[in-house]
């Protein structure tokens, strides 16, 4: 364990000026009459300002100015008494201990909701022995959030885990722990036992005292396990689905966890969002950026690589915390050089055009030469295909290579920059070496048996589409980055990461498979979101690999959307924001196909215009028409159920003003259009769909689709009558431009009350598509074991032929509308579709979703099932195609099977309720979510079915 930081807080820790707030409080309190002694006291340790005075009025209500004017005067008195300080109220020891580590190189900072910090440090004379104050001016939320902390790591420069917060308060101990730093407390065990080590004071303690203490803590305990993928040996045959487990990314781009010196015959790929390029048969296709990994190693001549000389160890770690990737390995060459390496990468989520790997050689055996390559490459290709052109390439510096390349049909720009440095080697020689394609800065040292190098690559990125000048812009930001330095950029990431984990982090005790593997679907969904570009949205194998070829589906909305919209409202935004720019894309597929209004593609890329392919080659080489961008409708629907779940979810009325109720109407509109009358049977009808079971095509009356269209239609009706109140002039603006006249929205209503619905109200059964009920009935469980999906075993045609299913349909339709119908409708359609569903080779979306489903039905032991089949979809490729992307839609499945399905969340107009219905061996399963703004922490702990909810 290294400690680089030490984090002080000030009241109680360095001085005890504790008192004085002590006497502010009691003046205040006595002015008011209430009652206030030092045991109430106690109880505001560690809280802001305006947290005390609230404890301190014990519920009494008192207006805003009020309140205002209370704590200004406890201020006041508090001021004058500090005033008074002088350096004799340093508390016993700190002088010691701030020497000892200045001595020792740690850095120092105080961290304090105090907005009088400043002031106090510089009373105290200890002004010239602090690195940095981060002060209740620095954040707005204080402690038990972990933002103070998180800010005065930044400004130090160091990761939050080489942190040691010293705090004499329960609620500074928590968000310290919650920031990823080590926690020791000042003070009784009652009030900071939850520290990773306890002092009853600073008296005598040295720096030393705090890392054996905290060495022989309980804080890193098992459940720490759970956050990290291990692979502990190399298999070449199975290096396709590792790099896809081993992606990284940050929401601007992925990485496949490919080695950076390559090993023949992997499937080494950086997708960037909306970096597409034209391609035969599938339109277009996320661009294989020119590759920013490349760093290749001699000893003495000898390139390192996983294929040569001798591995003698190998360990790879993927940790989720932090986003962090890291090998190491123990090498021999063949003229017997062993040299142990250690090669980390990470993608910054502090700033997403910062990538960098660091490197570490140690010359176990011998005293030679080391020679680093690290450069850019742009012969890439997607799987053969090449979508470069080359612009420019150099080095402006022996230490610096550029490369400058463009889309061959798209003219997309991507310019690229890496830097190179090696420290702890003495005489390191730097030149450039620029061959066509692949710019290089090459690093030439001795070493000494026993001595350790270190690398570090930056490498920064621009596209045209980030802005018009990015090669200027990677200049300027790769200066920045050097000049930040490794530890500074490497904090201001992690102090990302801790953020996003807070609001988005989900615990299963009792079951170590299960948290790490639906850590792992948040953790990839985490790095494919977008942040800052609203024009892209995810594809259905994320950034992680070339299946789909970054082709967005109803995936996004129906699957991923949900874990984001409670849990990184903004980011859910976003997403829908793409759906709103490729509207112009969706109005072209209607009138295209003879519809009005928006229809939104199947398959969608950068303009929303319809990107299926219709041809595809079979598995006998021959092509084969691919339907579904032709008849898979309901994906319009399920754009309007996630905008309005948004809304429901976040209460962001703005944007359903904006952009939302556009959504919602547009598509309304398309509907309107796209059913038919039916006079002899005087209802309508949506014929010729595939919905979502795909083994069917060409089917009428899908009731997916009609069900949700009646509920689209229902809203967009709801949605126009509520813009009219709240905002009459959007209203009019769109009742023009899209035509929403009384015929179209008598239309609507005539429409909801006589679409199609092939429900039975008497037995409650749900006809998937019109005489699906007169297929010939297959017995699934007769077929086992097989190794293929039924469709592949029957051939397509047959298929069609069959009561065999390939996904949830009627059940995804009753999980999406689990709120409007009864648990005998849900349990009656689960007995008749839930066997009759190709569960191991069908689609990979439907695993989550049925465990989802199983918990409607109290069936918990095959929703678990289902929910561990969902979790090893990726991280055991039990479908042998996770070597082409993390399955985006069985990831965002899986927080739902947790969240709704095992805590049984649901909302209501004033709030929320929770049905817990955990399997059996699971004690405890806990998550956050954010509700009309508020923050929401809720726990479920097996032993009592009573839940403990707070508000944190
Ligand atoms: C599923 C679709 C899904 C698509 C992309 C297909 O296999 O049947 O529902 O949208 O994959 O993940
Ligand atoms: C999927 C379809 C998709 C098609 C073409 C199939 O495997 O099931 O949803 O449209 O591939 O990409």
């Amino acid at each position: 364990m290294e400690i680089k930081a030490l984090i002080f807080d000030l009241d109680g820790v360095l001085t005890d000026t504790a008192e004085y707030h002590f006497r502010g409080w009691k003046r205040l309190a006595d002015e008011e009459g209430i009652p206030f002694t030092r045991t109430d006291n106690e109880r505001l340790r560690g809280l802001s300002r305006r947290q005390s005075l609230e404890q301190l009025l014990r519920g009494r209500r008192v207006g805003e100015d009020q309140a205002q004017a209370m704590m200004d005067r406890k201020n006041r008195y508090y001021r004058d008494m500090i005033k008074r300080v002088t350096p004799d109220d340093i508390l016993d020891g700190v002088p010691e201990l701030l020497a000892e580590l200045r001595a020792a190189g740690v850095k120092i900072a105080v961290a304090s909701a105090s907005k009088n910090a400043r002031d106090v440090i510089s009373r105290l004379g200890i002004d010239d022995q602090i690195d940095a104050v981060s002060d209740g001016y620095s954040v707005r939320r204080q402690k038990p959030a972990t933002d103070l902390f998180l800010h005065a790591a930044s400004q130090l420069g160091v990761p939050p885990p080489q942190c040691v917060v010293v705090e004499d308060a329960a609620s500074g101990i928590e968000a310290a722990k919650a920031a990823g730093m080590w926690a020791v407390g000042i003070g009784p065990v009652e009030r900071v036992g939850g520290a990773d080590a306890v002092f009853p004071n600073l008296r005598g303690v040295g720096l030393n005292d705090f890392v054996t203490a905290i060495a022989r803590g309980t804080r890193r305990n098992d459940t720490d396990n759970n956050w990290v993928i291990r692979e502990n040996a190399f298999e070449a045959e199975k290096i396709h689905h590792k790099e896809t487990i081993f992606t990284i990314g940050n929401g601007y781009l992925c990485t496949r966890g490919t080695f950076e010196e390559r090993y023949p015959g992997d499937r080494q790929a950086t997708l960037i969002h909306g970096v597409y390029d034209d391609a035969p048969l599938v339109y277009t296709e996320l661009a294989n950026a020119p590759d920013w990994l490349p760093l290749d190693l001699f000893v003495e001549g000898e390139r390192l690589a996983m294929y040569r000389g001798e591995v003698l160890n190998y360990g790879r770690t993927l940790d989720l915390r932090n986003a962090v990737l890291a090998r190491t390995v123990r090498w021999r060459s063949s003229k017997g050089h062993t040299l142990d390496m250690s090669v980390e990468r990470w993608a910054s989520l502090g700033d997403e055009h910062i990538f960098v790997i660091r490197c570490t050689i140690a010359a176990v055996d011998f005293d030679g030469h080391v020679e680093l390559r690290a450069g850019l490459n742009d012969e890439v290709d997607n799987e053969g295909l090449i979508h470069w052109s080359r612009i420019a390439q150099g080095n402006p510096s022996p230490q610096a290579c550029f490369l400058h390349s463009r889309t061959r049909k798209t003219g997309v720009d991507i310019c690229q920059a890496a830097h190179l440095t090696v420290e702890g080697a003495e005489d390191v020689v730097y030149q450039a070496r620029d061959c066509e394609g692949h710019p290089a800065s090459v690093a030439r040292f001795h070493l000494e048996q026993g001595q350790t190098a270190t690398a570090i690559k930056l490498v920064v990125m621009y596209t045209s589409h980030d802005t018009d000048a990015p090669a200027r812009a990677v200049q300027t930001k790769l200066n920045e980055a050097i000049a930040r330095g490794y530890g500074a950029l490497r904090a201001d990431h992690e102090a990302e990461w801790t953020k996003y984990w807070e609001t988005s982090g989900v615990v299963i005790e009792g079951d170590d498979e299960a948290e790490l593997a639906l850590r792992f679907s948040l953790f990839q969904l985490l790095i494919a979101t977008p942040r800052q570009d609203d024009r892209v949205s995810i594809g259905g194998r994320t950034l992680s690999g070339f299946g789909y070829r970054g082709h967005v589906f109803w995936d996004t909305e129906i699957f991923i959307l949900p874990f984001l919209i409670f849990t990184q409202p903004q980011l859910a935004r976003n997403l829908l924001m793409y759906r709103y720019r490729t509207l112009p894309g969706a109005r072209k597929k209607a009138s295209r196909s003879g519809y009005e209004g928006a229809m939104y593609a199947w398959e969608s890329a950068r303009t929303g215009e319809e990107t299926t392919p219709p041809w595809l080659p079979g598995p006998d080489g021959k092509l084969v028409r691919i339907w579904t961008g032709d008849l898979q409708h309901h994906v319009s629907a399920d754009v309007a159920y996630a905008v309005w779940q948004y809304w429901r979810v976040t209460g962001d009325h703005e944007f359903l003003i904006k952009y939302g109720a556009e959504i919602i109407l547009d598509t309304a509109v398309f509907w309107g259009s796209r059913v038919q009358y039916n006079a002899d049977d005087e209802r309508y009808e949506i014929n010729d769909v595939i919905g979502p079971d795909e083994y069917h095509v060409h089917v009428n009356n899908s009731i997916f689709t009609n069900r949700m269209v009646q509920w689209h239609l229902q809203t967009a009706l709801e949605v126009l009558a509520w813009l009219g109140r709240r905002n009459p002039d959007k209203a009019t603006e769109l009742i023009k431009r899209l035509d929403l006249d009384e015929e179209r929205l008598d239309h609507w209503n005539d429409v909801i009350s006589r679409l199609y619905i092939a429900y039975d109200p008497e037995t409650r059964l749900m006809e998937q598509f019109e005489d699906f009920f007169d297929l010939e009935d297959i017995d699934l469980q007769s077929l086992e074991p097989r190794a293929k999906s039924i469709d592949e075993m029957h051939g397509f045609e047959a298929v069609q032929k069959l009561q065999a299913i390939k996904q949830p349909d009627v059940l995804m339709l009753l999980h999406l509308m689990r709120d409007d119908y009864d648990e005998e409708t849900k349990r009656v359609n689960w007995n008749y579709y839930e066997p009759r569903t190709d569960h191991a080779y069908g689609s990979s979306l439907g695993p989550s979703i049925h465990a989802a489903m199983g918990c409607e039905v109290n069936e918990i032991e095959r929703a678990y099932e289902h929910f561990m089949r969902a979790a090893r979809i990726d991280l055991r490729d039990s479908r042998g195609d996770a070597g082409h992307g993390i399955h985006a839609a069985s990831a965002g499945g899986l927080w739902q099977a947790a969240v709704f399905g095992f805590a049984g969340l649901k909302l209501s107009d004033n709030g929320y309720s929770t049905n817990p219905r955990l399997p059996a061996h699971w004690r405890r399963l806990a998550f956050r979510f954010k509700l009309r703004g508020e923050d929401v922490f809720v726990s479920l702990p097996r032993s009592t079915s009573d839940l403990h909810r707070g508000v944190s």
